[in-house]
């Protein structure tokens, strides 16, 4: 019998990897879930809509649900408060109680941004402290979850980067516009300590948690962690891209002062012992993922 994996926000960024990384083993029936950019094997569902999702359940009656859909960028959760409480909290409660009818499991996807980045490394067990109102709905977001089920799942991940449909879609990605453009110069923040990590290898942590849990059950529950291990500000991403890339290094400037916008931690890294200690997981060293990721944007 098919194991049955449902994805929400399976056209997102993380979410694309995840769906990608579960067709790879045939003996998952996997559903991706989108909304703007369903298409293709995609079935578009509103989230935030409690008959669309519970027709969804009914339908495919899946046995791990992956729950990646949510508002991510820490300044349009500022302005869009209401929003992102019906898509970051109030969904993933329905999602959580629909998976408990049929006896699913959830692993919901929530973010270093939990912590305040004050006292870095974070273990699964570390009080969290969200300094910004993104951070709040995702700690929130975890909460619910686990109320609703102690057997249920939280992954925390960190700053993410992977195949990108434009340069914009990822914290990290985005840096290139500005590091490909040699003539002008380009300004990076050199402050706050980021380990930037490749989609891929949450996929990998994601699909090796879910086999797991459907051969013993009670050997997963609880707080997850998984990020990259090397600690770099966004001045040595774009260093390191570009110095990969072959492109000259000479008009980027490093930026010492703190980021704009909403506050962000300083450096919210994340203990990973839990998925270690189960000897799951796999890093990609930053310099060889990102090249496949901007070469085709090179030149452009
Ligand atoms: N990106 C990062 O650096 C990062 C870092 C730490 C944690 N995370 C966490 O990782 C998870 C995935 O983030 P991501 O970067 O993949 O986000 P993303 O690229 O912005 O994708 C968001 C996903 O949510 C879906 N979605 C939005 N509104 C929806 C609705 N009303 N109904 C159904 N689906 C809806 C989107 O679907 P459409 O596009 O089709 O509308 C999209 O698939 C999030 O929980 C985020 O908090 C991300």
């Amino acid at each position: 019998m098919a194991k049955k994996v449902l994805i929400t926000g399976a056209s997102g960024l993380l979410g694309r990897a995840v769906y990608k990384e579960f067709l790879t083993d045939a003996s998952w029936e996997v559903l991706g879930l989108a909304f703007s950019r369903a298409s293709g094997n995609l079935r578009k569902v509103d989230i935030t809509s409690s008959e669309e999702l519970t027709k969804v359940f009914d339908d495919f009656k899946p046995q791990i649900v992956i729950h990646c859909a949510a508002e991510r960028k820490p300044d349009v959760v500022e302005k869009q408060p209401d929003a992102t409480r019906q898509l970051n909290i109030d969904a993933t409660r329905r999602i959580c109680e629909l998976a408990g009818n049929i006896g699913a499991w959830v692993l919901y996807i929530s973010t270093d941004y939990v912590f305040d980045g004050k006292n870095p490394p974070y273990n699964e067990d570390a009080s969290t402290n969200p300094l910004n109102k993104y951070g709040i709905s995702k700690r929130d977001g975890e909460l619910v979850t686990l109320e609703v089920s102690k057997d249920y799942s939280v992954l925390r991940v960190p700053i993410l980067y992977g195949d990108v449909q434009d340069l914009s879609e990822s914290a990290v990605t985005c840096l290139f516009d500005k590091v490909k453009d040699t003539g002008n110069r380009c300004v990076m923040n050199d402050y706050e300590r980021r380990y930037p990590t490749h989609c891929a290898d949450i996929g990998v942590v994601i699909r090796q948690l879910s086999d797991k849990k459907l051969q013993d059950a009670s050997s997963i529950g609880g707080i997850y962690h998984w990020s990259g291990d090397e600690n770099m500000t966004k001045y040595d991403m774009a260093i390191t891209m570009a110095t990969a890339l072959g492109i000259s290094t000479s008009h980027i400037e490093a930026d010492k002062n703190p980021s704009v916008g909403a506050t962000r931690p300083y450096n919210a890294h994340i203990g990973c012992n839990r998925v270690e200690s189960l000897g799951f997981g796999r890093r990609t060293p930053f310099k060889d993922g990102i090249v496949p990721v901007l070469s085709p944007f090179v030149g452009k």
